[in-house]
């Protein structure tokens, strides 16, 4: 198993938020994460990062227990994090926030090979190289942020709402680049709101509602499941 959380209850200040939490990723794995605005995917990401602590439960890494691990060191051991807003560093052009990521985590590729790979993944972004983080648009962003998750090498990414806000015409695109990180390898745990946005190529679900798990199976046993595609959909 890549990743495995295991019975994980996070409280954010008093509020009880991920409540008794079970995920697992394997080896070259798409899982998506879907529950509706607030229900607790960004905090299940932030968790897995260690950005939040866990009262209870664990997490595990490529059987390595990180629960009490800080984030950096969580990246280090090779989880690439697209967040929900970008964080893409402003001041930096969009070539320095792919390269930034190939200083701190070293692997077997060169950092040019992983620069070359993160724009054959996204060409639009090589024509924007040297532009400012401040310059480019919302969807470019997106796309540089999945593109220095990458850059990192890493054996797994956890990707947050990486289709929010972008026009429709964008998101088949985006999409496609993300099957292609994962045709390379790469386990990937994508959390979205929409289920329309839901890649075909997903490989297993999860539904959190609540900061509950309620749903777990293929994408085919929740079209089934009429009460939690009333939850996540809003319609039967
Ligand atoms: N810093 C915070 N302080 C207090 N409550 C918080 C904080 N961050 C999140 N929460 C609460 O935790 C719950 C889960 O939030 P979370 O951001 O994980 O949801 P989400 O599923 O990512 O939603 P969205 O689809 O809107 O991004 C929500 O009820 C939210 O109000
Ligand atoms: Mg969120």
């Amino acid at each position: 198993m890549m990743l495995e959380l295991k019975d994980i209850n996070v409280f954010i200040k008093a509020s009880h938020i991920l409540q008794n939490v079970n995920i697992e990723v394997g080896e070259k794995e798409v899982v998506c994460l879907i529950g509706r605005n607030g229900a607790g995917k960004t905090t299940t990401l932030r968790s897995i990062m260690g950005f939040l602590k866990p009262e209870s439960g664990s997490i595990k890494f490529m059987g390595k227990e990180i629960t009490e691990f800080f984030p950096h060191e969580i990246a280090l051991l090779g989880i690439g994090f697209a967040p929900e807003e970008s964080e893409i560093f402003a001041d930096l052009t969009t070539l320095e926030n792919i390269e930034i990521a190939t200083w701190t985590r070293k692997t077997s590729r060169s950092a040019e090979e992983r620069v070359r790979l993160a724009y054959s993944v996204f060409p639009p972004l090589e024509r924007y190289k040297a532009r400012k983080g401040t310059q480019i648009s919302g969807g470019e962003r997106k796309m540089l942020s999945i593109a220095r998750a990458l850059a990192m090498d890493p054996h797994m990414l956890l990707l947050d709402e990486s289709f929010e806000g972008l026009s429709p015409a964008i998101i088949p695109q985006i999409a496609e680049s993300i099957h292609e990180i994962a045709k390379m390898g790469h386990s990937i745990l994508l959390a979205e709101s929409n289920i329309y946005h839901v890649p075909d190529f997903t490989d297993r679900l999860y539904v959190i509602e609540r900061g509950e798990i309620i749903f777990s199976g293929k994408p085919e046993g929740l079209m089934k499941d009429k009460a939690v595609l009333k939850i996540v959909a809003g319609a039967t």
